[in-house]
């Protein structure tokens, strides 16, 4: 006979929450997650996913029979536990990060004892002190998530790391989630609750800053006729660099980096250390997403009446969420200059509607190039490297695209009969992709 496994319970049912209540019923446990929001609770009790990451459907379906959504807590706190935060911590106003959600939960589960409440959500470093000290009946454990969107279910069963914070006194508690992740195989970190708070903030932080640092060396290049991709190649064999994040583009965007490098730089502030570095990654970042616009001025002059197609409006591809997508950003700017602008997302058009005042929406990327006088290129989904280039050109009223992740066969598109240009590179370079 199997020995039933420890029952989880998951709270908010978001990209991170569905993809660890997924991923824990795949290794065998039962799962009751809940989420405050009715429709969706229903949608996903009927086999219906909320969101789109590639093979997160396959497993909650494979899954049925040990996966219950609800949105009643008192259901969880009866079926589980071990009991997962994943609710969201967006910015506030002031750039903190808003903990309201993290509040909610922890008001409502008073003083419930014997649970053990496991924080997965992303959360300035005190954060947990605070909540033990409001809930001692509780254990408390942080375990900050490092998956990223589009290969979310292959991150968190294949963890590079897996880090568990736990304070004294709650030794037992992080043993217990160790032993949750221990058939993943990721390396453990055991550390204490501030550190693994600081763990996650500083990881991405770093990643953000190696996004702005390698798109300053581009800008660079630019000037002294280098190629990025070739300088992004050359400096990632060095072990000490790596190849990962090399990739210079229109800059980093999605519900994760923005928010926690700013999260960071305020909980610093608000100590009052002033973290110089990550100012200069911010406005590296806001900067680079206006370089196209810069790009798109030297090549048609004026913006005024022109047409400009976005080929992918999501902040990175197999993902739908628009979360702080550059395209929002680029949308505004091409249309504060001016230009008529249509948009064509392979996934992402739905949850853009109502983001994008005014910018029409087109069901293809040869529908949305269509007449236009340029394009650029925002999302690198697969579907553009495979587009008919030719037919393209022929569609556009001038063939000129900026391809804002250095994505594209150049010479394939110079071919094609475009005027080409990537970020850091010299025009109509051919071009070795790095690892991103
Ligand atoms: N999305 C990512 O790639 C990613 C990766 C690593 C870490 N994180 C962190 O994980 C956390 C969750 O991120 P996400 O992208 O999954 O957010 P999300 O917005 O997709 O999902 C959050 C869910 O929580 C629900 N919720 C809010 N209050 C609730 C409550 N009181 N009870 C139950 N449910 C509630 C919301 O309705 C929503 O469904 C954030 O702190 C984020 O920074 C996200």
């Amino acid at each position: 006979m199997t020995q039933s496994k420890e029952p989880v319970g998951v709270i908010g049912v978001g990209w991170v929450g569905l993809v660890t209540a997924a991923c824990f019923a795949e290794l065998g446990h039962p799962v009751v997650a809940r989420d405050i929001l009715p429709e969706k609770v229903a949608a996903l009790s009927r086999g219906e996913l909320t969101i789109h990451e590639p093979g997160l459907a396959e497993l909650v379906q494979r899954n049925a029979e040990r996966l219950r959504f609800t949105t009643e807590m008192d259901e969880l706190l009866g079926a589980a536990r071990l009991l997962f935060v994943c609710v969201d911590t967006p910015p506030t106003r002031s750039g903190d990060a808003d903990l309201s959600r993290v509040r909610a939960v922890v008001d409502e589960l008073g003083s419930e004892g014997g649970h053990v409440l496991i924080m997965k959500s992303t959360v300035p470093a005190g954060t947990g002190e605070t909540i033990r000290r409001d809930l001692p009946g509780l254990a408390y454990v942080s375990c900050p998530e490092f998956l990223k969107e589009g290969t979310a279910v292959e991150d968190f069963m294949h963890p590079d790391r897996v880090v568990i914070g736990a304070d004294a006194g709650d030794e037992e508690a992080g043993d217990a989630v160790a032993a949750l992740y221990e058939p993943l195989g990721g390396q453990l970190v055991r550390t204490d609750v501030a550190s693994a708070e600081m763990i996650k903030l500083a990881s991405n932080a770093f990643l953000a800053t190696k996004i702005s640092f390698v798109n300053e060396i581009a800008n660079v290049c630019e000037e002294v006729g280098a190629d990025v991709a070739e300088v992004a190649r050359g400096m990632g064999l060095d072990r000490r660099i790596g190849p990962s994040f090399l990739r210079a583009g229109i800059g980093y965007g999605g519900s994760c980096f923005p928010k926690d490098v700013s999260a960071l730089k305020m909980l610093a502030g608000n100590t009052g250390y002033h973290f110089q570095l990550l100012n200069a990654v911010i406005e590296v970042n806001e900067l680079q997403k206006r370089r196209v616009v810069q790009k798109l001025l030297a090549h048609l002059g004026s913006l005024v009446g022109k047409r400009v197609a976005l080929l992918g409006l999501a902040f990175k591809p197999d993902t739908d969420d628009m979360r702080e997508a550059s395209s929002l950003v680029l949308a505004a700017r091409l249309q504060g200059e001016g230009a008529e602008v249509v948009a064509y997302d392979p996934v992402a058009a739905e949850a853009a509607r109502g983001l994008l005042d005014g910018v029409e929406l087109s069901d293809s990327a040869l529908g949305a190039l269509a007449g236009t006088d340029a394009a650029v290129l925002v999302t690198e989904w697969d579907e553009f490297a495979e587009l008919n280039w030719t037919e393209a050109a022929s569609r556009m009223a001038r063939p000129l695209l900026i391809d804002g992740r250095n994505f594209l066969d150049s010479d394939k598109l110079v071919s094609a009969g475009f005027e080409y240009e990537g970020i850091g590179r010299a025009a109509g370079v051919g071009y070795e992709q790095t690892p991103s």
